[in-house]
């Protein structure tokens, strides 16, 4: 049975990297393919799980449109289905590299495995495209591998057979806690992210933010970027934190508006380890990022989710996280009450886990096992 993988973007690379060490542990046969729909943000990713790719598409281009990324992919991932002739693709999430690799493989005759499957806002433009990629490619797909029983019941709604469909766990808690342990257990490491970051005040507390949704550029980037402004001018005992996605939509309205503030630090997207870090190192974040949704509540950290929809349901009604829209005003007082009353934060603040235990990756390879598509004896 020969298994290819295939991602494009940074957070499909940080969360099916855990499963391709768990391949390569027990010597399953695999390919890695990169559509580098991402270019710096994905080898950054490779780089931290010492991961390196079989093939590369090396498909980004500035200011790519959509089509852009499906027809290339499209195009050019085809000799690579030629050439190593799969019988199962690895897809992750929704992006667009999901669609049109898992699209490529349909054409193929190839099985399609998606891992995080199943979740759903139920709106087709929010978030945009991502609704559309995952509800496009559950439909091809063949294994379901869904993180948790609410995205199971999503795939249900849409007549998938349950047969198909196993719950695992988000795999980014795998990538979660190697890393953090890692980072808890190395001293050296430790000091070495804590000189790094030397910039935050000891005794201040940190704001941690990320933003790039397409659904967000323009009217909205402006009200996020404007809402931060306001929050480090009035709270300026806090540091704010803000590794900037390097999409030109949104490295130029966040320079426009955020330069030159002196708790406000503008820096490039960190690599994996740094970035747990400053996770644990925050005292709220602030975001529109997907997987920072489920990596928060494991860490006990409040998330005010800078959306009008999620699909993380679970961390909604574990109150870890919080809807707050692109809304100047509700942006900054539901900041403002989390910075100034302790007993909201700790209401916030309790570490959950809904979204796995570390061992996805174990149970995608035993689903994969009962269904006797890699050798028996590995679990
Ligand atoms: C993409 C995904 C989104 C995912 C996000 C994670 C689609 C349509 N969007 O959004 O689902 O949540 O990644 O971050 O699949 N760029 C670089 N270097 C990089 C990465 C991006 O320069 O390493 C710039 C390029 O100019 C590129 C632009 O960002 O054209 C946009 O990248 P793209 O992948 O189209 O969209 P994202 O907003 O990154
Ligand atoms: N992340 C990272 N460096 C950064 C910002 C985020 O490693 O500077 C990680 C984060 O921990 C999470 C993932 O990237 O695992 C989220 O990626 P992103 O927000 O780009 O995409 P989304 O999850 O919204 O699809």
């Amino acid at each position: 049975m020969k298994i290819l993988i295939i991602f494009g973007t940074r957070p499909e690379a940080i969360k099916l990297a855990p499963l391709i060490i768990a391949m390569k542990k027990h010597k399953i046969e695999h390919r890695i393919c990169a559509s580098a729909q991402h270019r710096g943000m994905l080898d950054q990713v490779l780089n931290t799980f010492n991961i390196s790719a079989d093939y590369d598409l090396d498909i980004m281009r500035p200011h790519q449109t959509l089509s852009d990324i499906t027809s290339s992919i499209l195009v050019k991932i085809t000799h690579v289905l030629d050439e190593y002739k799969p019988d199962i693709l690895f897809v992750h999430g929704d992006t667009t590299t999901t669609f049109a690799a898992s699209l490529a493989a349909f054409y193929h005759k190839i099985d399609i495995a998606h891992v995080e499957a199943g979740l759903r806002t139920g709106d087709m433009y929010s978030p945009y495209p991502e609704e559309a990629n995952r509800k496009l490619t559950a439909v091809l797909t063949k294994y379901h591998f869904a993180p948790t029983h609410h995205a199971r019941k999503n795939l249900l709604n849409e007549m998938i057979s349950d047969d198909f469909i196993f719950v695992t766990g988000n795999t980014v808690i795998d990538a979660l806690l190697l890393v953090k342990d890692k980072i808890n257990r190395t001293v050296n490491l430790k000091k070495s992210l804590e000189e790094r970051f030397s910039f935050l005040r000891l005794d201040a507390k940190m704001v941690l933010i990320t933003g790039h949704r397409r659904e967000n550029f323009g009217n909205g980037f402006d009200n996020i970027c404007s809402a931060i402004k306001m929050l480090a001018e009035k709270f300026t005992n806090v540091d704010f934190v803000y590794p900037v996605h390097l999409n030109p939509n949104v490295r130029e309205p966040v320079r426009r508006y955020l330069s030159g503030l002196d708790n406000v630090h503008l820096i490039e997207p960190q690599e994996y380890v740094p970035f747990v870090y400053l996770m644990m190192r925050s005292y709220i974040i602030l975001t529109d990022s997907g997987g920072i949704q489920e990596e928060a509540p494991s860490l006990g950290k409040p998330v005010l989710v800078m959306r009008n929809t999620t699909e993380r349901v679970e961390a909604l009604e574990a109150g870890t996280v919080r809807l707050v829209g692109t809304n100047i005003n509700v942006i900054i007082d539901e900041t403002t009450k989390l910075l100034t009353n302790r007993a909201l934060y700790d209401d916030m603040a309790k570490a959950v886990n809904p979204y796995g235990d570390g061992r996805a990756c174990k149970r995608i390879l035993q689903f994969m096992q009962e269904k006797q598509l890699i050798k028996r004896g590995i679990y």
